[in-house]
């Protein structure tokens, strides 16, 4: 079956939607700058496409959204912009309470919480608390997140378990690292979409990006449309991956024009 997107351009089949689409959303303070205005408001405009991403993949079947909300490194924006940004996560997460409860959203955050100032704490840990037991999809802000702080706790962790005799070194390899790895608990990302134009992966999932399909959007985050949305789906879903095995179907490996070129 097909999903016709809303500008009915771009086909999403329903049976082979990625389970878990992570997000870099990118571009809010371009956006704002476009049109003379102060960089929060293109976070506030940013906070408004959340909601819409949210509603979209709960629609399409997605089973996890994982969104990088707030990077560990972004804390060392200006104190105006950080204090902005806080106070939009803490009215989202008021804002969007019934709605993600009355939809069966599991809500969940990552990353170094503890670093969140208390008002959004006072919010975050409630809803996270009262969806636990949701499963139509699990909702994931990455907030003051990194890749590479992630990993390191996970192995400071394990250390420390080796240490106390808890576990053995020996035990160590990819699969306990993954299953500790707060961030992978819904699974690998299978498609991360990067918006604003700039393709690098800023110490995202690093250790669940193994196998992802990524996406470049030039969409501005504030723009990115449901039809956007779908039109990287439909990029994921005319790929094939192969988890470093070989392909299963000839006609679906893609050689690309200039290699075709080069070999006559
Ligand atoms: C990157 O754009 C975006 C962020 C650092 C923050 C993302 C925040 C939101 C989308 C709004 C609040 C979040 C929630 C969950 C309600 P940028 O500022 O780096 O843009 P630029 O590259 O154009 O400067």
């Amino acid at each position: 079956m097909l999903v016709p997107s809303p500008l009915m351009s771009t086909f999403v089949e329903a049976r082979n939607i990625p389970s878990h689409v992570a997000i870099i959303m990118d571009g809010n303070g371009r956006w704002a700058q476009l049109r003379d205005l102060p960089r929060v408001a293109g976070h506030r405009e940013g906070s408004r496409t959340v909601r819409r991403m949210v509603r979209a993949c709960r629609r399409l079947g997605v089973k996890a959204l994982t969104l990088y909300a707030f990077s560990e490194q972004n804390w060392e924006r200006p104190e105006i912009e950080v204090d902005a940004l806080m106070e939009l996560l803490r009215e989202f997460l008021l804002s969007e309470r019934d709605e993600i409860l009355g939809n069966g959203i599991r809500f969940n955050a990552v990353g170094n919480l503890g670093r969140l100032p208390g008002l959004v704490r006072a919010v975050l840990e409630p809803l996270k608390e009262a969806s636990r037991d949701n499963d139509a999809m699990t909702l994931t802000l990455a907030l003051s997140y990194g890749g590479r702080e992630e990993i390191a706790a996970v192995a400071r962790e394990l250390a420390r378990q080796v240490k106390a005799g808890e576990i053995d070194a020996s035990e160590i390899d990819a699969e306990l690292l993954h299953r500790r790895m707060p961030s992978l608990s819904v699974g690998d990302p299978d498609l991360v979409i990067r918006t604003g134009g700039e393709q690098r992966i800023s110490n995202f999932l690093l250790y669940g990006l193994a196998y992802a399909e990524l996406y470049f959007s030039n969409a501005l985050w504030p723009d990115f449309s449901e039809h956007d949305l779908h039109a990287a789906i439909a990029s994921f879903q005319g790929r094939e991956r192969r988890f470093g095995l070989v392909g299963q179907d000839p006609r679906l490996l893609t050689i690309p024009p200039q290699a075709r070129a080069a070999n006559g």
